[in-house]
């Protein structure tokens, strides 16, 4: 049986993953890390307590001593998702980012190495390029060009995990994808906010122009590519992972709007982000070329599935809009405590 480290387990792509790898790979022993900061929530992983193949260790990246024990007990792939993940809190303040996203990826990097880890892969994004203009998409040879503080320090992730690979020999793979949809996201980010601001009978505040674009996939087609790049990548490959689903911001309001009855009296125009990116497209023909990937989910079909999954699923976000679902890991288990089978 091999271990497979997952960190940020308990985000919205991380907790998607899990369960990916608990039900397609039954022959892989899940160990899944998070610090639970405001983004990690337990809920989101409850469903394998018990699971033999799973465990639950509540860890930090950034803290080499308490990661220690669990590259001690054998760790066969290191799958790294943990990072801050919100551009407008990056914008507010940056030393969260530079910590979790730069620091802590080079202690995970530090450790993979002294323990022999047999591949590491890092989740990027395709917001390391940059913005492009109307025309065009970015491939893996694209110029790095982050604008955000956010965007910048998965930049910097990416340049180390690349330089363990070069110097040291650590067998790495780097994934960079375009915008995620689907449940278990964190209503902070455009399509859960609009959603449940609107199901709870809020306006949805539109920056800008509404004019961005970004491209979309489901999380289920990321997830997928992310496990065909882990076990079928050649060392050191570097994959572009996109939904080929370019809409602008205002499309997915009213896309939103639309099926919940609304109509567009429900947007709220707000100041736009500083630096905003105009335009995302992901070329990811090395990813179907190589490996025979394409995103399976009609946009359509998974935005409606999504949508309806908020809808019916309230207990969720409306703990995170309370601010409850921070107890849970103390309720259950208190500080330290383990989810899942002990190891
Ligand atoms: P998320 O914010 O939902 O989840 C991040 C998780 O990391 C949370 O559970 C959080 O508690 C955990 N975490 C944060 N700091 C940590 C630390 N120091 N130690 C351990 N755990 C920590 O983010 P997400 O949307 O699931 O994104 C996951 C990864 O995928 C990120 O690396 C992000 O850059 C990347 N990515 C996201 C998207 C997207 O559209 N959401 C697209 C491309 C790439
Ligand atoms: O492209 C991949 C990236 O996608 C990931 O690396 C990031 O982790 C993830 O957060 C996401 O970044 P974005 O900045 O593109 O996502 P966000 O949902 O914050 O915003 C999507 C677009 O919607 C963007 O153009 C800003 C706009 N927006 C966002 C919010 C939260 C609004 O108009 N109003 C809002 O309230």
């Amino acid at each position: 049986m091999s271990t497979v480290l997952v960190t940020g387990a308990a985000g919205f792509i991380g907790s998607n993953f899990v369960r990916l790898l608990i039900e397609q790979r039954p022959d892989v022993s899940v160990l899944a890390v998070d610090a639970l900061t405001y983004a990690g929530n337990l809920a989101n992983l409850s469903e394998f307590s018990g699971n033999e193949s799973f465990h639950f260790h509540r860890v930090d990246i950034c803290d080499p001593d308490a990661l220690h024990p669990l590259f001690e007990a054998g760790v066969d792939m290191v799958v790294n998702f943990a990072a801050e993940s919100h551009v407008d809190r990056s914008i507010q303040g940056a030393s969260a980012f530079v910590q979790t996203n730069v620091a802590g990826t080079q202690t995970l990097l530090d450790l993979a190495r002294q323990h022999n880890v047999g591949r590491f892969l890092q989740v990027s994004t395709d917001e390391v390029y940059g913005s492009l203009g109307p025309e065009g998409a970015f491939s893996e040879a694209s110029p790095i060009e982050p604008s955000s503080p956010y965007s910048a320090s998965k930049a910097a992730a990416d340049f180390l995990v690349f330089a363990a690979h070069k110097t040291f020999g650590l067998d790495t793979v780097i994934t960079r994808c375009s915008n995620n949809y689907g449940p278990y996201q964190f209503p902070e980010k455009l399509i859960p906010l609009f959603v449940t601001n609107l199901i709870a009978g809020e306006k949805v505040p539109l920056y800008g122009d509404g004019l961005n674009v970004r491209d979309w996939i489901h999380v289920q087609d990321h997830c997928e590519a992310i496990l065909l790049i882990l076990e079928k990548a050649a060392p050191g490959s570097i994959y572009n992972v996109g939904g080929d689903c370019e809409k602008t911001n205002i499309d997915i309001a009213r896309i939103i709007l639309s099926h919940l009855g609304h109509d567009e009296s429900m947007i709220r125009r707000v100041k736009d982000r500083p630096g905003h990116d105009r335009r995302y497209a992901m070329d990811f023909s090395r990813l179907t070329s190589d490996l025979g990937w394409r995103p399976r989910i009609e946009f359509a079909k998974g935005m409606g599935d999504t949508i309806d999954w908020f809808v019916n699923t309230p207990e969720w976000w409306k703990t995170i809009k309370t601010g409850e679902y921070l107890t849970y890991y103390d309720k259950q288990y208190g500080r330290g405590g383990v989810v899942g089978a002990d190891r």
